[in-house]
């Protein structure tokens, strides 16, 4: 078991900062691993996790301690998943990608350069050893399409809502996703720049470039063996997420303030996840909502397990965001116990290599699916799957999308006849009340006579009376 890596990155204070707030920081450096932060009462809180960047930090500081270890396992068939969080402007996208995917210096390029570089040059190191090959796909979950409830294909627009699926042997999966076979870093970037270009990014006062999407990058990376015929696969995600903000400070209204409300769900939803894999005792199985969102859905197998993963936690260090650093902190610090066990994995298709017989008939499948994706079209895969399923062959990959949209409609559908049938009880119950009432009216009258009633009651009493004395 290994934690999960941690850094605070602290960027340098912006000109509206020091405008309004002169130089006021909430950070005081103690070393590379450990700062003082003073909340907005001056208390002083010492936090101390894998690495901290400093405002003066380089770019090239970040890739070498957070990514560099993940990439070159990833290189060795071993999944790996770094995230930059933070408040909106706090540095995550400037992390990710520098100033620009493609037009920027050595010094500034971001993570996803270095990644992308540093990945290539290891290939061409251990092309004596295996055959490599290399795919990205670039899923995003952009605002709109959160409220129709979509994943976006950013290398191919066209393409609607991406489907979530989990299979048992190969995890959750982007059925559909484009992935582009890419041999060196100039194709990589040229494609990274087009699917950035689909990016949907909006305005707030804060950051007037701000990121108004979660933006994942897949490089799904395969080695043939030389040697003895082995395939195995590792995937890297980079995720730059789209920034928490609150309303008020950010000036965000109508529209952007329905998307800053519906990214900060997804990032409550992400929280939720991280405190349930963290809270509670690790023998007991406890319920992680990895479906609450679709962020969490995507990376549920970077948070829950076989895969190494990096958080970096981007942070203003500016007074005037105390208490959104403070949040993005916590979050940080909270994410530190995550347990992971990431190994690598492997296929073995050579004939004597082959599965144990224990394997079901759904997992081979889904294995000679994925093995065929690397040869096919997603189309022809997906048709294939539907022959499969039609002919018996296996029951189905079911698409966990599916799963849940038919459950929510059968839970609907129950509330709805429920709710019907407490409105006929309700109805049947007024008028059952409103027949009572006469019957005891009418009871009632019956028991009390009236006066013509009472006279001759009287009389019968008196002439017996009369006769009997
Ligand atoms: N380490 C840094 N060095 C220099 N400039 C930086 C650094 N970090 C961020 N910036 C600048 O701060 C601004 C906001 O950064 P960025 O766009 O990366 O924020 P973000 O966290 O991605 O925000 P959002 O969540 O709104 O997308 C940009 O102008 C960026 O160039
Ligand atoms: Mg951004």
């Amino acid at each position: 078991m290994s934690n999960v890596t941690v850094c605070a990155r602290f960027r340098p204070r912006s000109s509206k900062e020091f405008r309004d707030h002169n130089d006021g920081v909430c950070v005081r450096g103690i070393d590379a691993e450990t700062f003082v932060f003073q909340d907005d009462k001056e208390d002083e809180l010492t936090f101390s996790l894998d690495r901290v960047f400093y405002e003066e930090s380089p770019q090239a500081a970040v890739y070498e301690f957070l990514a560099l270890p993940i990439m070159r396992d990833a290189v060795n068939a071993i999944n790996g998943t770094i995230i930059t969080y933070g408040q909106t402007g706090a540095g995550k996208t400037y992390s990710m990608e520098g100033p620009g995917i493609q037009d920027c210096d050595e010094h500034n390029k971001g993570l996803l350069q270095r990644v992308v570089d540093g990945m290539f040059a290891q290939i061409s190191s251990l092309q004596d050893i295996a055959r490599y090959t290399v795919k990205l796909s670039m899923p995003s979950l952009s605002i709109n399409e959160f409220i129709s409830n979509s994943l976006r294909d950013l290398l191919d627009l066209s393409k609607g809502n991406i489907q979530i699926k989990e299979t048992k042997t190969q995890g959750i999966l982007l059925s559909g996703v484009t992935e582009v076979p890419v041999s060196d870093s100039a194709e990589a970037l040229q494609h990274l720049c087009t699917g950035l270009a689909n990016r949907a990014v909006g305005e707030t006062q804060m950051n007037m470039s701000s990121s108004r999407s979660h933006c994942a990058y897949f490089l799904t990376i395969q080695q043939d063996s030389v040697k003895d015929k082995r395939v195995k696969t590792g995937k890297l995600i980079l995720v730059d997420l789209a920034g928490s903000e609150k309303a008020d400070k950010t000036g965000a209204e109508g529209r952007v303030l329905e998307e800053a409300k519906t990214i900060n769900k997804s990032l409550s939803a992400l929280g939720n996840v991280i405190n349930a894999l963290t809270s509670g005792s690790p023998s007991k199985a406890s319920h992680i909502p990895y479906r609450d969102s679709k962020l969490t859905r995507v990376l549920q197998d970077a948070l829950g397990g076989n895969s190494r993963m990096a958080l970096l936690c981007c942070c203003s260090p500016s007074t005037s965001n105390a208490s959104e650093t403070l949040s993005t902190l916590r979050f940080g610090m909270r994410a530190k116990h995550i347990k992971a066990s990431p190994r690598a994995s492997e296929v073995k298709f050579a004939k004597s290599q082959e599965e144990p017989s224990s394997a079901t008939k759904d997992e081979k499948c889904g294995r000679i699916l994925e093995k065929m994706k690397e040869r096919i079209s997603n189309e022809d895969i997906k048709m294939l799957e539907e022959v499969f399923i039609h002919e018996g062959i296996i029951s189905s990959l079911d698409s966990v999308e599916d799963v849940e949209s038919a459950y929510e409609d059968i839970v609907s559908k129950t509330i709805q006849s429920l709710q019907q049938a407490i409105e006929e009880l309700q109805l049947k119950v007024q008028k059952l009340e409103t027949e009572n009432k006469g019957i005891q009216e009418q009871a009632l009258r019956n028991q009390e006579p009236g006066p013509v009633g009472k006279m001759s009651r009287f009389i019968s009493s008196w002439y017996a009376s009369f006769f009997t004395s």
